[in-house]
């Protein structure tokens, strides 16, 4: 097995870990950036005698060791892993925590890949689930089966709805029954919080968002603060063997990198966004957990570094209206996905949520998500403009 690379860096500031943790500068030519090792196999210095620990690249691949050494640095874990998707890495954990039996509290709002994982996929394999509202930890604690109970999954803020749980109660409930909390980190990002060490076990990401950051790459990670449970993970990294490739760890990785300057700039944009649409006429709820009237606001002030580039808001004249506004947006491309350094609109209950239509997870039709991304704020505003008043 191969080291993850713990250079001194790895325990400076968030930005020092970005940059720094996981690559010291190639020893024979001082390559600053971390190679694309672009090979499926390493010579081996008579049999067994391995360069490193690598042996074959689903097993380890140095561009993706940089990597997971950045993401462990920058969650504060112990172990980062690298994964083709977002889901991947999702189902990866299942199967390296959950046996067919045993049964998971979801969010009554989680992004709807990761339900329709669970609903048509893992429970097809014995594992059951229960959608629960998880910014009420009473609600989790009622949803919770002692001694079948193997994960708490939180997202927060949640994906589109914006919800927000607290880690450090929902860690508390969770380790009281014997569970692991779980936290989906995708919207805040490492950069505005981190779970582990609110006392969550695992961290996921869709690194396809904000940290790739730049909508190139397709990807997905896992960070654990123990050792143990790490080993089970690496076990079924390479045993299932969903990992990324080293290309698309070299685009995630450069992502990274500028993760800090581009979440502030995310966050200051999403703010002067919030601050237009609030008292919009056409518009009849702003959903951010930066509002003081948002019934997160208190614990994401506490948990949060700031409150992201994730914005949704409904409008007068429901889903019709609510569609015309995403079609007649032009700064705000039209689209799925998020986390990108360009602005994003869509409508999740035809978009991104259409496999939860008609489950307790279906969103409000006239709903509209934004992804504010990091151009002149004041042509985000103006766009915005124009596609609600046309
Ligand atoms: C919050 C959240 N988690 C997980 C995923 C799944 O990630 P991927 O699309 O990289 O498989 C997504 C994708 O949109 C997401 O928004």
């Amino acid at each position: 097995m191969t080291e993850q690379t713990r250079p001194e860096t790895s325990k400076g500031g968030f930005e020092t870990r970005a940059i720094h943790a996981g690559y010291e500068p190639d020893p024979t030519t001082g390559a600053v950036i971390p190679p694309i090792y672009a090979t499926s196999t390493y010579k081996q210095d008579g049999v067994g005698g391995l360069r490193g620990g690598y042996e074959y690249s689903r097993s380890a691949n140095p561009t993706r060791t940089a990597l997971e050494g950045a993401l462990a640095a920058v969650e504060e874990g112990e172990r980062g892993f690298s994964f083709a998707s977002g889901l991947a890495a999702e189902d990866t954990l299942v199967r390296s925590t959950v046996r067919p039996g045993d049964h998971v509290v979801l969010p009554n709002d989680a992004y709807g890949g990761t339900f329709r994982l669970f609903d048509k996929v893992e429970q097809a394999w014995g594992i059951e689930h229960t959608p629960a509202d998880l910014t009420d930890v009473d609600a989790v604690r009622a949803a919770i089966r002692r001694g079948q109970t193997k994960l708490v999954w939180l997202e927060t803020p949640t994906n589109p709805l914006l919800n927000v749980g607290d880690i450090e109660a929902l860690a508390a409930v969770a380790h009281d029954a014997g569970a692991l909390l779980v936290v989906d980190n995708t919207f805040a990002s490492p950069y505005l919080q981190q779970p582990l060490t609110l006392g969550a076990d695992v961290v996921v990401h869709s690194t396809t968002k904000y940290v790739g950051g730049h909508s190139d790459v397709v990807g997905g990670a896992l960070v654990v603060r123990d050792l143990d449970l790490a080993e089970q993970v690496a076990f079924h990294q390479n045993a299932i063997g969903a990992v990324a490739g080293p290309f698309d760890c070299f685009l995630t990785h450069r992502g990274l990198k500028t993760l800090g300057v581009r979440m502030d700039r995310h966050c200051d944009n999403a703010e002067a966004v919030v601050e237009f649409l609030t008292g919009h006429r056409a518009v009849t709820q702003v959903i951010y957990p930066g509002l003081p009237e948002h019934p997160g606001h208190a614990v994401a002030s506490r948990q949060m570094r700031r409150f992201g580039g994730m914005v949704a808001f409904r409008v007068e004249g429901g889903e019709a209206q609510a569609l015309a506004v995403c079609e007649r947006a032009s700064v705000f491309t039209l689209g799925e996905s998020l986390g990108g350094v360009e602005s994003l609109i869509e409508h999740p209950g035809r978009m991104t949520h259409a496999s939860v239509a008609g489950t307790e997870l279906e969103v409000p039709a006239d709903l509209v998500r934004l992804s504010v991304g990091i151009e002149t704020a004041d042509d985000l505003i103006a766009d915005l403009d124009r596609a609600l008043s046309s």
